[in-house]
C-alpha cells in the first residue's frame, strides 16, 4: 500500500500544479484510484463567477465516471494555500458526490508535508443522503 500510496501522493501533487484557482489561491490536488489499479487526477477551477467553481475532488471523479469507471478504492487529497499547504478536508458537496458512488468504508487519504491522515466515507458523512431515501 506504501508504494500505492507514493504513487497517488505524486499524482494529487502533480494535479495540485495545474489548479487554476485566482480568486482563493488555494491549490487543491486530488488523485482517485480505480479497483481496477488505474488513476484518475483533477484540481480545481476556479471562476470569476464563484459558484461556477468545480473542487479538484470532484474534477477526479467526473473524469473518472466520463471515463466508465464506477467502482473505486481509494481518494486522496493534498492541498491548501502556499508551496506547501496543509491538509485539505473534501467539501460537503464533494463528499455528497463521492457517496453516490462509494460505500461507507471508502477510503480518504488526506496527505500533508509527508504525513497522512486516512479516513473513510463514512467518518465524514456518517448519515448521508442517498437513493434509498427517495425511492
Ligand atoms: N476546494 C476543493 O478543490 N476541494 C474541496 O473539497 C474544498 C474546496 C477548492 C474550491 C475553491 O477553488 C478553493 O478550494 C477554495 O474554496
Amino acid at each position: 500500500m506504501n508504494t500505492t500510496l507514493d504513487f497517488l501522493v505524486e499524482k494529487a501533487n502533480e494535479a495540485r500544479n495545474f489548479s487554476y484557482s485566482p480568486y482563493s489561491e488555494y491549490k487543491v490536488g486530488a488523485s482517485l484510484l480505480c479497483s481496477d489499479g488505474t488513476v484518475y487526477t483533477g484540481c480545481n477551477i476556479e471562476n470569476a463567477s464563484y459558484s461556477a467553481t468545480v473542487c479538484a475532488e470532484r474534477v477526479a471523479i467526473f473524469k473518472a465516471i466520463s471515463d466508465g469507471k464506477r467502482d473505486f478504492k481509494a481518494l486522496c487529497v493534498v492541498g491548501g494555500k502556499g508551496e506547501k499547504g496543509d491538509f485539505a478536508p473534501p467539501c460537503g458537496v464533494c463528499l455528497q458526490v463521492i457517496s453516490e458512488f462509494c460505500s461507507p468504508d471508502f477510503t480518504i487519504l488526506l496527505v500533508s508535508g509527508g504525513k497522512t491522515k486516512s479516513y473513510t466515507l463514512a467518518n465524514f458523512l456518517p448519515n448521508a443522503f442517498s437513493a434509498s431515501d427517495i425511492k
